[in-house]
């Protein structure tokens, strides 16, 4: 059977939830509202990019505080979101959108995106275009806030994410992970396979090649201060505390100076 190469989160959307069931989403969303109410006086309009399968956005929706717009790339992922937020009846608009064109009528309080998603953009031009684009979309004063993942990050979590395996429904997947250090690019790979209701005979099978650039701290300041944002806050981990250089995720709030 001929194995399809698919793109970065098309057949994984399949299996995401299952990949992330440890991870502590309610945590994660009840962090970035600690960041927002911090830092915005009056956040209503939010929009997180990158959502994934939505977890975050409908987490915050609990809240009944903002009014949620939520996008990412992939259409299988936000299809999967939309599904989520149907079954729980909340109120999130999603759609599709790239990191690499954002453009939107409406303009936001606060634009987010949280878990290594800023990751995905390859070289500082690309993150100038994020940057910039999201300039467009915030209000006067409005906060953007995203995180990234750091070199010790990749040195900490590439042995127990090399040779994962696992499951749910009709679809399998393994995944090999490595760090290129010279070069900062953390590749994981992800062999997929969708079985028949026999649960043994695999009837497809996918393969998608997930690069991420890893950015210090220092090689993300150096980006931003080539932009008029200006730098509220750094944070290491799901607290308001100061990152540093050995923080392995930091979550960097800006304010848009833009006057309009
Ligand atoms: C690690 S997942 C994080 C998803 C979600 N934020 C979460 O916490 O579960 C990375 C996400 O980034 C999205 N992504 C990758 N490249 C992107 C791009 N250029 N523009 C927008 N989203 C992108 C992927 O589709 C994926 O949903």
């Amino acid at each position: 059977m001929k194995t399809e190469q698919t793109e970065i989160y098309s057949a994984l959307a399949h299996l995401y939830d299952i990949l992330m069931q440890d991870v502590d989403y309610e945590m994660w969303a009840d962090f970035i509202d600690e960041v927002i109410q911090t830092h915005h006086p009056d956040p209503i309009d939010v929009m997180e990019m990158a959502c994934g399968t939505g977890a975050v956005a409908l987490c915050l929706s609990e809240l009944d505080v903002y009014e949620l717009t939520a996008t990412d790339k992939s259409g299988a992922m936000i299809e999967k979101a939309r599904q989520k937020a149907a079954e729980r009846e909340a109120d999130v608009q999603f759609h599709t959108m790239d990191f690499k064109d954002i453009n939107s009528d409406k303009k936001y309080d606060v634009v987010f995106s949280v878990f290594d998603s800023i990751n995905y953009l390859h070289n500082e031009a690309d993150i100038l275009k994020m940057l910039r684009g999201c300039q467009n979309i915030l209000k006067p004063g409005g906060l953007l806030i995203f995180d990234f993942s750091t070199p010790q990050n990749s040195l900490e979590a590439v042995d127990y994410l090399n040779n994962e395996e696992g499951g749910f429904g009709s679809f399998r997947y393994f995944r090999e992970s490595r760090y290129e250090p010279g070069e900062q690019f953390h590749y994981n790979e992800f062999d997929i396979e969708e079985l028949a209701e026999d649960g043994k005979t695999v009837i497809r099978s996918f393969n998608e090649v997930h690069k991420q650039r890893i950015y210090s701290l220092q090689e993300m300041l150096s980006i931003l201060e080539q932009t008029s944002y200006h730098q509220v806050a750094k944070y290491e981990g799901f607290d308001l505390v100061d990152a540093d250089e050995n923080s392995s995720r930091i979550t960097m709030v800006l304010r848009c100076q833009k006057q309009q």
